[in-house]
């Protein structure tokens, strides 16, 4: 039997990495093979993409060369990493995925919709997350989290880049409704965990 794939999206501090971690525990206890990857990333290439799209100089980027280099490596992390695995029946949960760069690149660097769905259609042709979880919550909650000192590229952007990229987040959980769920992040860690669980649970049932 196939795995499935599921993404979980959302700004900075939305707790992305804790989820992920609680899913694949969940999983595990009800007997599914998980691997947990993340993006950028993920592959060898991708963690090297990785470096260069975190920790290069703010300037030396622009958001093309942001966005071409964020496909370059998902095209191997896709292809190297996520669909041998789901073939080979494991659960795939990533910590971010396409919406990704949707939310970034699209409408936080203002490169728009048309563009990333462009490059989407070359990499990915059809394969999309069965589940992607959007953990959403104003940006003040976000903030109040944050690290004082922010250490990449992109914490380094302003406010106003990351209510682009929430909204962002916000208007593709319409578009993409059947498979973008949103969970407001902002509630208690148990609260948001109980909601993910009952998206899980429903895809586990669905398969067993
Ligand atoms: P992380 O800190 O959640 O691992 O993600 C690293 C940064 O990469 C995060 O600030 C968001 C950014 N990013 C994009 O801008 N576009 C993308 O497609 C992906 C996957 C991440």
């Amino acid at each position: 039997m196939l795995g499935q794939f599921i993404t979980i999206e959302g700004i900075e501090c939305v707790g992305k990495s804790t989820n992920a971690k609680f899913i694949e525990t969940m999983l595990n206890k009800k007997g599914c093979k998980t691997l947990v990857t993340r993006e950028p990333g993920g592959s060898g290439i991708g963690e090297k993409i990785r470096n260069i799209l975190l920790f290069e100089k703010k300037d030396t980027l622009s958001p093309m060369t942001e966005l071409l280099l964020l496909f370059a490596a998902r095209e191997k992390h896709i292809n190297e990493i996520i669909k041998p695995a789901l073939e080979n029946g494991t659960w795939v949960i990533c910590d971010r995925f396409t919406d990704a760069s949707f939310a970034y690149q699209g409408f936080g660097r203002e490169l728009g919709f048309e563009k990333v769905n462009q490059l989407k259609a070359l990499i990915q042709k059809d394969f999309e997350p069965d589940l992607t979880i959007l953990l959403d919550a104003p940006l003040e909650v976000i903030t109040s989290r944050r690290k004082l000192n922010p250490n990449d590229r992109f914490e380094s952007e302003d406010k106003k880049f990351f209510g682009r990229v929430r909204n962002g987040y916000l208007e593709l959980a319409k578009i993409f409704e059947d498979r973008v769920k949103v969970i407001d992040a902002s509630q208690d860690i148990e609260d948001v965990q109980n909601q993910i669980k009952i998206l899980i649970n429903s895809m586990v049932n669905v398969r067993s």
